[in-house]
């Protein structure tokens, strides 16, 4: 399984190093790559025409993300044929509803440009915001390679030193009192001291600064 961009460094993954899993001869399975979050990366970001050429690759998408509709609950995967043929056989014989499809289908061709312009905003935003949250008092610095359409924060406290609780009640304090709610991330393999923040509009992310400047002052 792997997570490309993953979830939460937003790191892409390199087509190589995923080619080399797939190629690997030690390794017979099935390779599944998440790419929940692809569309915040460029047009040809995306390995899914991989699975032309490697029948044990397995492509996950959703449109909860880029496309804004996590409430139709829509995800689903690219895969060769034979793979897809073993879904079909081996799903429940319930199909989605006619009313997410038809909103998917929708998203899909007239919603496109939609979904480009808001990309193009998030990423714009996400830049602006980068700056704001590595010029706060007690941030270090920013892991990952924030690809998608958050970004991972790490905290450190007086002394300079990597601190996972006080990441955690600036988390719970933001979330309690003022009802912004961002992802505590410290219990994660190499995620120390991190809070994961989902870029906002220019506003949502003005208003976050401001009390995170006020919590961590
Ligand atoms: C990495 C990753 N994959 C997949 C999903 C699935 O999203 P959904 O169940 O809304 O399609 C998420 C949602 O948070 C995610 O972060």
């Amino acid at each position: 399984m792997i997570c490309s961009p993953g979830n939460p460094t937003g790191t892409l993954i390199n087509k190589s190093d995923i080619k080399k899993i797939l190629e690997c001869e030690y390794y017979k399975g099935v390779v599944v790559v998440d790419e929940a979050y692809i569309d915040f990366c460029n047009d040809d970001a995306s390995i899914s025409t991989l699975v032309l050429d490697y029948p044990n690759l397995i492509i996950t998408q959703t449109l909860s993300k880029a496309f804004g509709l996590a409430a139709i609950r829509l995800g689903f995967t690219i895969s060769s044929t034979e793979i897809a043929s073993i879904f079909n056989a081996t799903k429940a014989p319930y199909n989605i509803s006619t009313l997410t499809s038809q909103l998917a289908i929708t998203a899909l061709e007239q919603g496109l440009q939609v979904m480009r312009n808001n990309v193009g905003l998030i990423k714009s935003e996400r830049a602006k915001l980068m700056k704001l949250v590595l010029d706060l008092p007690y941030v270090s610095k920013l892991l990952g390679n924030h690809d998608a359409n958050f970004i991972l924060a790490q905290i450190v406290n007086k002394d300079g030193k990597v601190d996972n609780e006080l990441a955690y009640f600036v988390y719970k304090k933001l979330a309690e009192s003022d009802e912004i709610v961002i992802r505590f991330r410290g219990n994660e393999l190499g995620c120390l001291g991190c809070l994961r923040i989902t870029v906002g509009t220019g506003e949502e992310n003005a208003q976050l600064i401001d009390k995170l400047k006020s919590i961590l002052e």
